[in-house]
């Protein structure tokens, strides 16, 4: 066991998401959520702490999306970076500075981290084979080339990860490779790039590691298999031309790996942000705390500490609690088939609901596994636990505060045995809470949160301050303040959680701005005579309708998918030339008889009356049509296509289907009134 360490202040970092899409609620859950958590109840505490986070702005997925939509990579990320950092901010993510990789800092501070491993000579220059796309003119790195994993076998491996099995990768490792770019197989070319001898690090990574049993469990086992699997020198530069250019004689067109640049975005943010920022990222009794999600693992617990530890002045990462992934209704969140629910897209849905979302993701945060978001489950965590426990005991304890004092805070005139044991319990609380949170435990920290408050409902459906008002007024004067004791401590525990509604209810109880945590083990946050603001809801009950809606907007996207998907299975045939189409004969027929073909699964005989004669075309469609459902109906039949014997029968031209989008044939045809048979089909 580590000796426990207190800590002066904490530097705590939310991973920098790429700037090439809009945040969804996988992003949140994963990250920014409990990150915000952590560092709103850190504040509370007193704690000097400094949140950071940022755009993510280079790298292959940022050009990958520019392509796509036709547009520059500084387009992309002007466009997204403002987007993301307006989302966080509407949902209450409480950073000190959303920065961007893009800035003038970072490029300087990640060069300069560059040059200093350059000239320490942690680097190791090679000339290796890269695959390089002939047609696009460009080095595949990363995310430019795909292919199957050859860990786990996943066919859509990138370059540099496998995002199935969390395997990184070199892209020389993919079995099948091919340029995302032109869909080609790529060519072997030769370049020099500098590598970080990860292998030459190991035993010092390993140390690291081993000090830190007490990180969750599914982190620490992922570095440990890592580990022990053996590393390997990484390159910590590109030939791209979109990043963070290599600071270095002979590296012209080559730019910074952009896991090397990313995680320097925390320590050129935190330059931004504060001139002391050396305090936060050198002095050994500063924290630093990463928050990710598990695909990021392996970059924020192996490679970036490598960096660190090869510059020399840094302090290590202390904790990095990774989270698993959420799900969205049973299905895997996919920004590419729109499976997703947008955060800008939640707000015009559910205004002024942050707090509800924050809640059901915090209660079903995938913190030890991956976890599923339904709408349903979100309905009923409204509904059932903020409405009706959370909801309904502030709500009664403020109406009836201003039905019987006018809005004044009553005295505590004498506790009775059940309020004593009462107290007891609410002081217990705020430490309860805390020590789940410093265990990075968030689900459970704030189901100890509403266990509060269901002490609260609990203590006036028992005592029924509403019937004693009639037999004994002192009591209820008790009764009544303990009740408003526990709302007001509820506003302090509640805040990391539930930003916006401790905010409203602290106004409604007119409290005293900057209480900190551990006010909330007091019992007299509210003096008699006190006055209280007016009450209005907490929380609304959902209705049915608006769940119902959204199911529905899922499962047009689902559809859209289909569409989509089966569209682009086959890719088209090579191009034909004019002269070789024209020579085919199209008219028009009529089926006249329909018959299977024995002992076969999918033939038909048929007789059609093509306009010009009578023939027999055998044709492969007994799958999708019976026989007695088709007489009578038009075709489109080829009537110069050379006869040919199938199963003894001779079929004397092919009739013409087309697929639909489930993958199904359907017969090509005019209709009866605009054609008869023979007509020609131009
Ligand atoms: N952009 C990365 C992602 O979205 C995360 C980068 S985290 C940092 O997966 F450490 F590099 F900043
Ligand atoms: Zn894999």
């Amino acid at each position: 066991m580590k000796p426990i360490m207190k800590f002066k202040r904490y530097t705590v970092t939310a991973a920098l998401p790429y700037a090439n899409g809009p945040v969804h609620i996988g992003h949140l859950a994963g990250c920014y959520l409990p990150a915000d958590i952590y560092v709103r109840y850190l504040r509370s505490k007193g704690e000097d702490v400094k949140f950071i986070c940022g755009s993510d702005e280079h790298g292959v997925p940022i050009t990958i999306k520019a392509k796509k939509e036709g547009i520059t990579p500084q387009q992309v990320v002007d466009k997204y970076h403002k987007m993301m950092g307006d989302a966080f901010k509407e949902f209450g993510v409480s950073f000190d500075i959303y920065s961007r990789t893009s800035s003038k800092t970072h490029h300087e501070t990640a060069s300069d981290f560059f040059k200093k491993l350059y000239d320490k000579k942690v680097f190791v220059e090679e000339v290796t084979e890269q695959y390089f796309d002939e047609k696009a003119n460009q080095f595949l790195a990363d995310r430019y080339i795909v292919g199957t994993c050859p860990k786990c076998g996943n066919d859509n491996a990138y370059g540099d990860q496998c995002e199935k099995c969390g395997s990184t990768l070199n892209a020389t490792d993919l079995i099948n490779p091919k340029s995302a770019l032109s869909g080609e197989k790529p060519v072997l070319k030769n370049t020099k790039n500098w590598f970080l001898p990860l292998d030459k690090m190991q035993p010092q990574i390993e140390s690291y590691i081993d000090s830190h049993k007490e990180w969750k469990s599914n982190v620490f086992g992922q570095c440990k298999s890592w580990i022990n699997s053996g590393l390997h020198p990484r390159a910590m530069t590109r030939d791209l031309d979109w990043g963070v250019k290599v600071p270095v004689e002979g590296a012209e067109g080559k730019v910074l790996y952009v896991w090397f640049d990313a995680p320097i975005g925390y320590i050129s943010a935190t330059k931004e942000l504060t001139p002391d920022w050396e305090l936060y990222w050198k002095d050994k009794e500063t924290k630093l705390v990463h928050f990710i999600g598990k695909d990021n693992i392996v970059f924020h617990c192996i490679i970036f500490p490598a960096m660190l530890m090869a510059e020399g002045s840094y302090i290590l990462p202390e904790n990095v609690p990774a989270n698993e992934f959420l799900n969205l209704e049973g299905d895997k969140i996919s920004t590419s088939r729109n499976w997703a629910v947008w955060l800008h897209e939640y707000l015009i849905d559910f205004n002024d609901k942050q707090d509800v979302l924050r809640y059901t993701l915090c209660a079903n945060a995938p913190e030890s596994k991956d976890n599923d978001f339904t709408w349903k489950d979100f309905q009923a965590k409204n509904n059932n636990e903020l409405v009706a426990i959370l909801g309904n005991f502030v709500n009664r304890t403020l109406v009836l505060t201003h039905k019987y004092y006018e809005g004044k805070v009553p005295e505590a005139l004498e506790y009775s045995k059940t309020d004593l044991l009462l107290l007891e319990e609410i002081v217990k609380y705020p430490a309860k809470i805390a020590a789940s949170i410093e265990q990075y435990r968030f689900r459970e920290a704030l189901s100890e949160l509403m266990n509060l408050a269901r002490l609260g409902n609990k203590y006036l459906a028992d005592n029924e301050p509403w019937t004693l008002i009639k037999t004994d007024e002192k009591r209820v004067q008790t009764i009544m303040n303990l009740s408003l004791q526990i709302s007001a401590n509820l506003t302090v525990l509640m805040e990391p959680f539930l930003p916006f509604t401790s905010v409203k209810l602290s106004n409604m109880l007119n409290l005293n701005k900057g209480l900190k945590w551990n006010d909330a083990i007091r019992t007299d946050l509210l003096l008699a005579g006190h006055v209280i603001n007016t009450a209005s809801l907490l929380f609304e009950k959902i209705e049915d309708d608006a769940i119902v809606a959204q199911v529905q907007k899922l499962e047009n996207s689902k559809v859209m998918n289909e569409a989509n998907t089966v569209a682009t299975i086959e890719a088209a045939k090579p191009e034909t030339s004019f002269d070789d189409f024209s020579k085919m004969d199209i008219r028009i027929g009529t089926i006249l008889e329909a018959e299977r073909v024995p002992k076969t699964d999918k033939l038909l005989k048929l007789l059609i009356d093509t306009g010009i004669d009578k023939r027999t075309v055998v044709s492969g469609i007994a799958a999708y049509y019976k026989p007695e459902d088709i007489i009578g109906q038009q075709v489109c039949i080829l009537v110069n296509l050379a006869p040919r014997k199938i199963k003894g029968i001779e079929s004397q031209g092919m009739i013409l289907m087309a697929e639909n989008s489930k993958g199904e044939l359907s017969f090509v045809a005019a209709t009866k009134e605009t054609m008869n048979n023979g007509g020609a089909v131009k």
